[in-house]
C-alpha cells in the first residue's frame, strides 16, 4: 500500500472491495426498481434488452469507472479534474450534487421498507388496519399492504426509522473503506441467503415457474418497442451504481495494480446474477398470487408481495419481515456508497478530517431526506401521491433518476474517450488486467457509449413534452400542480449551482488525513440480532386464511374458460399491464350470461366485468415455453458462470498489496 492510499484509506482485502463494490450494485433497483420495470414492460419484453444493455453499456462504462478510480486513485470530481481539468471537475461536482439528492430520498425507501419489517412484526398481516396508525396496534378494518402502507407514510413513524437509517449509515462510514468493509461483510452474504430463501418459497408453490418463464419469455410485440430498451438501458445503469461515481471512488481505495477488467465483470454479474434471482422470486409470486401491481414504481414491492406473503400457507410473519430485512440491508449497503462518494469528494478536495466531512454531507442531506416522509396528507383518498412526501419524491425521483446518471455518463464517456484519450485508458487498464481488453474499447469509448447514452437521452427528454403536462402533472394533486415546473427547474438550478461553488472553491489541502474509527463488530452484532429475530420468527404464523385475497381461477392459453356473468353486458380482458403494450378486448355477454373467454397470452390478465372494477387471472403458458426455459437457463449460466470466472480471476492474481490477502 502507497502513503497516499494510507492516508485516504484503502480495502483491506480483494473480498472486501467485491463485497462492498457489489453491496452497492444490489440495492434497492435490484429489487424493487428492477421487478417493477421489468413487469410494467411485460416481463420477456424486457429481459432480453437489458441483458444487451449489460454487456453493450454497463460492462465497458464500469470498466471505465473502476480505471478511472485507480488511474487517479481520487475520488469522482478529483479524479475528473486529473484528466480533464477544471471543466472536466464541473461534472464530478454536479455528480456529487445529483448524488446529494438521490441520496436523500434513497435513505427514505430504505426508512420505509424498516417501517414495513417493524410492521410485519406487528399489525401489517393482521386482519385490518385502523386510524389513527399505530403498528402494533389491532386495527378494525380490513387490511391490505396498501391501506398500510399509506396510512404509515401519513404519520410520523418513518421519520423514526429515518433517524435510525442515518444513524446505521453514519455508523459504518465512520472509519471509511475499513468500516465499509466490516458492514458488507456481514450484510451482502446475508442479502444473497434471504433472497435464495424467498425464491425456494416461491418456486415451491404451485404455478410459480409459470411466473418465471414469463420474464424469460421473449415476447416479440414488446421487443420492437423503443422506451422498453430505453427502460432497460436506464435501469442498468442504475443498477450497476453507474454514472454518479461511486465506482471510481471505490475504485480509488484500491492498490494501483488492481486487474479492473475482472472486477467490472466479477461486479456487474454479481449484480445482474442478484437481479436475476430477485426476479426469479418476485415473478414467481405474481404468478401464484395473481397479483397485478398497478400503478407506481413502489407498489410492486411495497404493496404487492406482501400482498402475496400474506397468502402464504404458513411463515407468514417471517417471510414478511425477511423481505423487508432483505430489502433494507440491499438499500443499506449502496446508501453507504452513496454517502462514501460525497464524503471522499469532499475530504479529497478540503482535507477535512473524515469525521467532519460526514457531517457537512450528511447534516444537510438529512434535513432534506426529511422532506420526502412529511407525512401532510395531500390527497385524502390516499393514494398515488397521498402525502406531500410521497408527491416529492415521485417527481424528485422522476427527474434526478432518469437524467442525472445518463447525464454524466455521456459526458464523461467523451472526456475520457477525448481528453483522456481511449487508448491511454485502454492501456492503463490493460497494463493489470489478466483478461486483456480489445481495441475495440477505444472507438467504443470515444463513439459508442457517448451515442448511445445521447441517444437515450434526448430521446427520453422530447419524451418528456409530447404529454399535455410536464411529469406528475395528472398525479399531483390540485393545489400542488406547480411542483411538477418547480422541481425540475429547481433540482436543476441547484444542481448547477452547488457544481460551480464546489468547482471553484479552492482545494486546501491534496490529501486526506488518515480515517479514524473503530472495529466493525457492531454491523456483525446488528446481522446476528437480526438473524436471531428472523429465527424467532420461523414458527408458523397464525392462520391467515381469513385475510388472505381470494385466490382467482388459473386459466390456460388456449383453454375455452366458461364465464357465467348474469345480467352482465361485456367482458374486458387486459392482457399485459404496460401501457404501451397492454392490449384490451372486450367480449359480449350472452342473453343467458354465458361468455367464453379463451385466453391467447401468458401473463396476469385482468378481467373487468362491465368496466367495473378488475379481477386478475394468471394466464399460464399453454405448453413448455421452450425459448423462455432457453433464456432462463443461458442468462443463469452466463451470469453465474461469469461471476464465478471472474472471482477465479481475481483471486489467482498475485497482486498481494492488500493486508488480509497476504
Ligand atoms: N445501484 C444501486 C441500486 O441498485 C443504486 C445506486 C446508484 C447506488 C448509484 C450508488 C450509485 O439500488
Amino acid at each position: 500500500m502507497t502513503g497516499t492510499q494510507a492516508k485516504r484509506g484503502a480495502w483491506n482485502s480483494k473480498l472486501g472491495f467485491v463485497l462492498a463494490a457489489s453491496g452497492s450494485a444490489i440495492g434497492l433497483g435490484n429489487i424493487v426498481f428492477f421487478t417493477s420495470n421489468a413487469y410494467q414492460y411485460g416481463g420477456g419484453a424486457f429481459y432480453l434488452p437489458y441483458f444487451v444493455a449489460l454487456f453493450t453499456l454497463g460492462i465497458p462504462v464500469m470498466i471505465l469507472e473502476l480505471g478511472l478510480g485507480t488511474l487517479t486513485g481520487r475520488s469522482f470530481p478529483n479524479a475528473l479534474r486529473q484528466v480533464g481539468g477544471r471543466r472536466a471537475e464541473m461534472l464530478g461536482w454536479w455528480a456529487i450534487a445529483a448524488q446529494f439528492i438521490i441520496t436523500a430520498y434513497y435513505v427514505v425507501i430504505i426508512a420505509w421498507a424498516v417501517s414495513m419489517m417493524v410492521g410485519s412484526l406487528g399489525s401489517l398481516f393482521r386482519p385490518g388496519v385502523s386510524a389513527p396508525f399505530d403498528p402494533f396496534r389491532e386495527p378494525a378494518t380490513r387490511p391490505s399492504a396498501v391501506t398500510y402502507f399509506f396510512h404509515l407514510v401519513s404519520t410520523g413513524w418513518p421519520l423514526v426509522a429515518l433517524a435510525a437509517v442515518w444513524a446505521i449509515n453514519l455508523f459504518a462510514l465512520r472509519g471509511g473503506a475499513r468500516t465499509i468493509e466490516a458492514m458488507v461483510r456481514v450484510f451482502v452474504p446475508l442479502m444473497w441467503v434471504f433472497m435464495i430463501g424467498l425464491i425456494i418459497r416461491g418456486l415451491t408453490l404451485e404455478g410459480g415457474l409459470d411466473g418465471v418463464l414469463y420474464l424469460f419469455t421473449p415476447a416479440p410485440e414488446g421487443i420492437a418497442n423503443a422506451a422498453v430498451w430505453r427502460g432497460a438501458f436506464a435501469q442498468m445503469f442504475f443498477s450497476l451504481s453507474l454514472g454518479l461515481g461511486v465506482m471510481t471512488t471505490y475504485a480509488s481505495y484500491l492498490p494501483k495494480k488492481a486487474d479492473q477488467v475482472a472486477n467490472a465483470f466479477t461486479i456487474s454479474f454479481l449484480n445482474c446474477g442478484f437481479e436475476y434471482i430477485a426476479g426469479v422470486a418476485i415473478f414467481a409470486l405474481l404468478f401464484v398470487f395473481s397479483l397485478n401491481p398497478a400503478g407506481t414504481t413502489l407498489s410492486l414491492s411495497f404493496f404487492v408481495v406482501p400482498q402475496g406473503i400474506a397468502a402464504f400457507p404458513w411463515g407468514v410473519r417471517f417471510f414478511g419481515f425477511l423481505f423487508f430485512l432483505l430489502v433494507t440491508a440491499a438499500g443499506l449497503t449502496s446508501s453507504v456508497s452513496l454517502i462514501e462518494g460525497m464524503v471522499s469528494a469532499i475530504i479529497d478536495k478540503f482535507g477535512l478530517s473524515r469525521g467532519r466531512a460526514l457531517l457537512v454531507v450528511s447534516i444537510p442531506c438529512a434535513l432534506v431526506s426529511c422532506l420526502f416522509v412529511l407525512p401532510q396528507i395531500v390527497d385524502p383518498g390516499l393514494a398515488g401521491n397521498g402525502t406531500l412526501g410521497l408527491t416529492l419524491l415521485d417527481l424528485v425521483d422522476h427527474w434526478v433518476f432518469s437524467y442525472a446518471l445518463i447525464t454524466v455518463g455521456f459526458v464523461e464517456t467523451l472526456i475520457l474517450g477525448w481528453v483522456l484519450g481511449a487508448d491511454k485508458l485502454r492501456a492503463a487498464v490493460n497494463e493489470h488486467s489478466r483478461i486483456p481488453l480489445g481495441r475495440w474499447y477505444e472507438p467504443f469509448i470515444r463513439w459508442g457509449a457517448p451515442a448511445l447514452l445521447g441517444v437515450i437521452l434526448v430521446w427520453s427528454l422530447a419524451g418528456e413534452f409530447t404529454g399535455e403536462t410536464l411529469y406528475g402533472g395528472s398525479t399531483t394533486p390540485a393545489g400542488l400542480k406547480w411542483l411538477t415546473v418547480f422541481i425540475p427547474l429547481a433540482c436543476l438550478a441547484g444542481t448547477v449551482l452547488v457544481a460551480t461553488i464546489l468547482t471553484r472553491a479552492a482545494g486546501k489541502a491534496d490529501e486526506a488525513p488518515a480515517g479514524r474509527g473503530g472495529a466493525g463488530g457492531a454491523a456483525a452484532t446488528l446481522g446476528a440480532v437480526a438473524l436471531l429475530v428472523s429465527g424467532a420468527l420461523l414458527a408458523p404464523a397464525r392462520a391467515h386464511a381469513q385475510d388472505a385475497p381470494v385466490i382467482p381461477a388459473r386459466a390456460r392459453v388456449g383453454e375455452a374458460v366458461n364465464l357465467t356473468l348474469p345480467g352482465a353486458a361485456s367482458l374486458t380482458v387486459t392482457y399485459r399491464p404496460n401501457s404501451s403494450i397492454a392490449r384490451s378486448v372486450t367480449l359480449p355477454v350472452g342473453s343467458d350470461g354465458v361468455v367464453v373467454w379463451t385466453p391467447e397470452q401468458a401473463g396476469v390478465v385482468a378481467l373487468a366485468v362491465d368496466g367495473g372494477s378488475s379481477r386478475n387471472v394468471s394466464v399460464r403458458f399453454a405448453g413448455i415455453p421452450w425459448l423462455g426455459v432457453l433464456v432462463l437457463a443461458a442468462a443463469g449460466t452466463i451470469l453465474f458462470g461469469g461471476a464465478g470466472y471472474g472471482l477465479k480471476r481475481l483471486f489467482e492474481g498475485d497482486d498481494h498489496a492488500f493486508p488480509l490477502d497476504t
